[in-house]
């Protein structure tokens, strides 16, 4: 069974400097909820409800927000505020928060590591990452587990990207078709291919399901590209011995750690609320030609 959901936070954020010098990345709002808070969602929607929040020096206001603030549940309940204040509340129970500290950002792989205090060795567990971004009733983190308990190896989500520039950005499998639709058997894994040499088009997205194996892996994995334990060099060992599973993504995904996806996860998740969808979607259109001239007129190459 798997219980834990761990999720890393303990990066530096540095592709949303100034924005992430005093405030984390993952608390950057989409819409009136920072992005952790999706994904926390997200987990407890596909049925896992203990988290761990790798985190690290600066950051323990995401803890903050997973916990009670009294002194703001009483200002809103004498102000009779009281959908403010059952939203704050339902916070501090929508799951079980535990924190443990990275203390340097050794990379993802040695960000996974420190769940081994967590986590019993033999454990299977799921690992999400805030940058990517699901819809707020995304099924796939189950469907993920699920494909791991019917056969006892990692899992991981992919992404077919057709640009291959876009895909030397990513860690890249290679594979065969699986035993279901939409999988796929891993056997190895290339990060960041150059352009014309990757095995496949399908690139690994932050959603794994690993087994606790993978902790004892990942300690005898030595530092790997940009001087970093990588996850994906641990991946590797994994699927020498036997190969995993890969999931193809069949459903809206954004890649909200860089800021164009940022952006279209902010109107995507904005479009499809009751309360803005429709004012928004109406601004956008009578506003096309002003923003069309503010971008230059040059919209061609948009994705
Ligand atoms: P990123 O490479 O996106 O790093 O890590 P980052 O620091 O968050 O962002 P940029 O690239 O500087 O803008 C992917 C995920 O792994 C976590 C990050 O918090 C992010 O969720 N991470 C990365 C750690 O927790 N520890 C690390 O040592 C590295």
């Amino acid at each position: 069974m798997v219980r834990t959901a761990v999720v890393p936070v303990a990066g530096l954020g540095t592709r949303f400097l100034p924005a992430t010098k005093a405030v984390p990345k993952e608390l950057l709002p989409l819409v009136d909820r920072p992005a952790i808070q999706y994904v926390v969602e997200e987990v407890v929607h596909n049925g896992l409800e203990d988290v761990l929040l790798v985190t690290a020096a600066g950051k323990s206001a995401i803890e903050d927000h997973f916990d009670r603030r009294l002194d703001l549940e009483a200002a809103l309940a004498a102000k009779g505020r009281d959908a403010d204040l059952a939203e704050v509340r339902a916070l501090a129970e929508l799951a079980t928060i535990h924190a443990v500290r990275q203390h340097e950002p050794l990379g993802l792989g040695h960000a996974v590591l420190m769940a081994a205090g967590h986590v019993d060795a033999d454990e299977s567990f799921a690992v999400l990452l805030g940058d990517d971004l699901l819809e707020p009733d995304s099924t796939f983190l189950g469907r993920m587990v699920a494909a791991h308990e019917r056969t006892g190896v990692a899992v991981v989500a992919l992404l077919r990207v057709d640009d291959p520039d876009r895909l030397a950005q990513y860690g890249v499998v290679a594979a065969e078709p699986g035993e279901r639709d939409g999988e796929v058997w891993v056997h190895d894994l290339v990060e960041k291919p150059a352009p014309g040499t990757a095995p496949s088009d399908l690139a690994v997205i932050g959603r794994y399901v690993l087994p606790g194996r993978v902790l004892e892996v990942l300690r005898d994995t030595p530092p790997g590209r940009g001087g970093e334990i990588q996850l994906t060099d641990a991946l590797r060992t994994l699927a020498a011995e036997r190969p995993i599973v890969g999931l193809v993504l069949d459903e809206p995904r954004h890649d909200a750690g860089e800021k164009l996806g940022f952006l279209t996860a902010t109107l995507a998740l904005a479009a499809r609320r009751p309360d803005l969808g429709p004012d928004l979607v109406a601004w956008l259109h009578a506003n096309l030609a002003d923003l069309e001239a503010r971008a230059g007129g040059d919209t061609g190459g948009a994705r």
